[in-house]
């Protein structure tokens, strides 16, 4: 579904992602693992073309996306659930959520759209007309979730949805995003919670300074000493 080739992305003459291969297979959860600063978050910008690769290329379904416009790879089916959540905080829940059915084809059926991810995020419908700055921490990342959602997306990419959650929370987002997929939405997923990652996942990549180090199935990368030591603690 996703074929990343030869990845290199710089800032200015600092190069963030270095020569960067990954695939997302349709109806996977593939992670990417790695340590603060490692390029991660700038991997899913150079995805969703909020910045351009100085060489490679990324293909989904079949079509070349690296040079399209962040909204034409929207259009497409990808949706990017940011760090940090970045909500309009003065605008009600229900509006946030709009914001992000403008593609065309998803805004036709916003309202079935929103009734069918309040059933995922029942408080959701519960605080709909509440500004989104008043909501907890757990709540806005819900909110992030559904408003990535609102675009009908083929494949979801996540950035970091546990983060500063209290624990219970990070099972209940775990959670949702096992049953994101369950709705036949394919998922890649940015995570330090390495644990829960490896438990939800089918594969996942370790990207470390810009450069992806390792990759396989879950399965083996739980039993790599590397994994066990320097994202596990064991
Ligand atoms: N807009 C920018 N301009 C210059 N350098 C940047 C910019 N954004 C990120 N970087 C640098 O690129 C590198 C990778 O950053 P990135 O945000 O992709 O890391 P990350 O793996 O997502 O880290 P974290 O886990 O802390 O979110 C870092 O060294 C960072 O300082
Ligand atoms: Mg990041």
């Amino acid at each position: 579904m996703l074929e990343v080739n030869n990845l290199s992305t710089f800032y200015g003459n600092i190069q963030a992602l270095w020569e960067v291969c990954l695939t997302v297979e349709e109806g996977e959860i593939v992670a990417l693992i790695g340590a603060n600063g490692a390029g991660k978050s700038t991997l899913l910008h150079t995805i969703s073309g909020l910045i351009h690769p100085t060489s490679g290329s990324i293909t989904f379904l079949g079509q070349r996306i690296d040079g399209l416009s962040s909204h034409t790879i929207v259009e497409l089916g990808i949706s990017h659930i940011p760090e940090g959540r970045r909500l309009f905080t003065d605008m009600s829940v229900r509006e946030n959520m709009e914001m992000g059915a403008y593609p065309k084809r998803a805004w036709s059926q916003k309202d079935q759209t929103l009734e069918q991810i309040y059933q995922t995020f029942p408080i959701l419908k519960e605080r709909a007309g509440q500004l989104a700055r008043t909501l907890s921490g757990g709540e806005q990342q819900m909110v992030a979730m559904g408003r990535g959602l609102m675009s009908r997306p083929k494949l979801c990419i996540i950035d970091e949805p546990s983060n500063g959650l209290a624990p219970r929370l990070v099972l209940e987002v775990f959670q949702i995003i096992e049953s994101l997929r369950e709705q036949g939405i394919t998922i890649f997923l940015i995570e330090q919670n390495v644990r829960h990652t490896l438990e939800i996942a089918d594969r996942a990549y370790v990207l470390e300074n810009g450069r992806v180090t390792l990759d396989g199935t879950c399965k083996e990368l739980l039993k790599s000493d590397h994994v066990r030591k320097a994202y596990l603690g064991l």
